[in-house]
Parts: structure tokens; sequence; C-alpha cells
């Protein structure tokens, strides 16, 4: 499956990358004016489900552009074709593939493919976490105040009202707030150590389902609200000092609602 994961993954990267047409404009919206979708997350997303269809095909498939598979054989892929989309759309840098298996609804695999770093994160439960092939592990955790937090807005304008202010009222308590427009690269920069936590609410499982395994698999924590796995209310990833005194603190500035 890893090795199903890796190809799909740099494939679409490959054609993310060299295909970008220099007039790439919006094909649609979804949620809300803001909530772009354009032809390379279609033909990237038809390109990930090609490649699993003929690779494993009894396995299930959901991809955000709308890809579902009902499979027979206990594994399902969950794909985002592009994490970060407002970023390919304007050329900046911070976007990333993210294919992931689950099976029996865990995540057994995951795989965040980042071509304008020349960057694969991939993780396998239980064994550790990847960056190009070396292993890779959260910051050591530094207080609250010195921590670096990465965190993302939804599309849906009034949540992003919300989330806002959460941020307003976090913003002093650390050392400093990250915003790159890509979740999935976020959780990438926890595992990496070039974030202290990560947060957002209203992200889907397309987003986090790899990144927040090789968070894990790196010595992260995440979550939702405490006591809670992460999901659409919550996602929390950081150094398990950070995540500590960070989660209790956005249950309690009311990150999880709108
Ligand atoms: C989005 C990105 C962004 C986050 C949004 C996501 P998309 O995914 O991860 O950073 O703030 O909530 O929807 O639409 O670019 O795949
Ligand atoms: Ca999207
Ligand atoms: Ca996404
Ligand atoms: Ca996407």
């Amino acid at each position: 499956m890893l090795e199903t994961a890796l190809a799909a993954a740099e494939r679409a990267g490959v054609l993310l990358r060299d295909g970008r047409p220099d007039d790439l404009g919006v094909a649609a919206t979804k949620t809300s004016p803001i909530d772009v979708v354009t032809e390379m997350d279609l033909a990237a997303e038809k390109l990930i489900t090609g490649h699993l269809a003929e690779h494993r095909p009894d396995d299930g498939v959901l991809g955000e552009e709308g890809a579902s598979v009902d499979g027979t054989s206990g594994v399902r892929w969950i794909v985002d074709p592009i994490d970060g989309t407002v970023n390919y759309l304007y050329g900046l840098p911070a976007w990333g593939v993210s294919v992931a298996a689950e099976y029996r609804g865990e995540t057994v695999v995951g795989v965040v493919e980042i071509p304008s770093r020349a960057e694969t994160f991939r993780a396998v439960a239980g064994h550790g976490a990847f960056r190009n092939g070396r292993p890779v592990r959260c910051r050591p955790s530094p207080s609250l105040d010195q921590a670096l937090i990465g965190t993302g807005f939804n599309y849906v304008q009034e949540r992003r009202v919300a989330q806002a202010e959460v941020a307003r009222r976090l913003v002093p308590q650390v050392r400093d707030i990250r915003r790159s427009g890509s979740a999935a690269v976020d959780l990438c920069d926890v595992a990496a150590g070039r974030l202290d936590g990560f947060y957002e609410r209203g992200l889907h499982r397309w987003d986090w389902a790899a990144g927040d395994l090789i968070a894990r698999e790196a010595g992260a924590l995440t979550g939702g609200r405490p006591g809670e796995p992460l999901g659409e209310d919550l996602t929390v990833a950081a150094s398990p000092g950070v995540f500590r005194t960070l989660q209790p603190l956005l249950d309690a500035l009311g990150a999880w609602h709108d």
C-alpha cells in the first residue's frame, strides 16, 4: 500500500508541477465564492483514482473532488489531490498531494508530496515518519509562549470571523502564528519540527488523514476537543508539551464552534 500511495502521489505531483497552465483559472466554486476548484484539482484526482483502480481494484476511495468508490477489501483511500488549491492557483509554494489508506477506519499509510520543496513525507502506522527517506521527529516542546503555531481559516465566511477572533486571542500567548494555506503541509511541518503546533476548525478527512498519521508517527500528539479524536470540529497537532497546553486553551477559546 505504501508503494501505491508513493507512486500515486508522485505522479500527481509531477503532473501538477509540470502541467500547471500559465493561465490557470477557477473552474468552479464549492461551499462559498472563495472555495475554488481548478481543472488541475480534477485532473490530479482523476490520475490518482485511475492509479488506485489499476493497482488496488478492490479498495474503496474517497476524494475531495468527488471520487467515491465502495470497496470490498476493508481498505479505503482518502485523497486530497491538491491541498492548498488557493496557493496553487496563485503560484505560491505551500501545496501538496495527500494520499492516505485506512483499514477498517484506522489510517495505516499516509503520504504527502510537496513538489515545490521536492519533499515527500510518508508514514506507516507503527513504523515512524520520514521526509525524503530520512526519519523526522517533532520539535522538543517549548513553553506555549515560545511556540510557533500554524492555523488555517475555513471557506465558510461566518466561521472565518470566529476563527479570526480565536487567533486574535491566541496570538499574545504564543511566539507567533503562521497561516500557510495547506493543512497537509502544516501537519508535515509539525512532524518535521518546523512548527510547534497546528490547529484548525472545519477540516475534512482528506485534509488531515495523511498528515495526522505523519505527525503522530513523528512523535506529535493529535486530537480534537479534549478527550475527542481529531475531526471536523477541531484538529490539533503539536509536540506533546505544547499539545497539553494548546488543546485545552483552544477549547476554552471556543475554537471548535462557529
Ligand atoms: C484547504 C487547505 C487550507 C485550509 C482549508 C482547507 P484545499 O484545503 O488545507 O489550508 O485552511 O480549510 O479546506 O481546499 O486547498 O484542498
Ligand atoms: Ca478544496
Ligand atoms: Ca484540502
Ligand atoms: Ca484540495
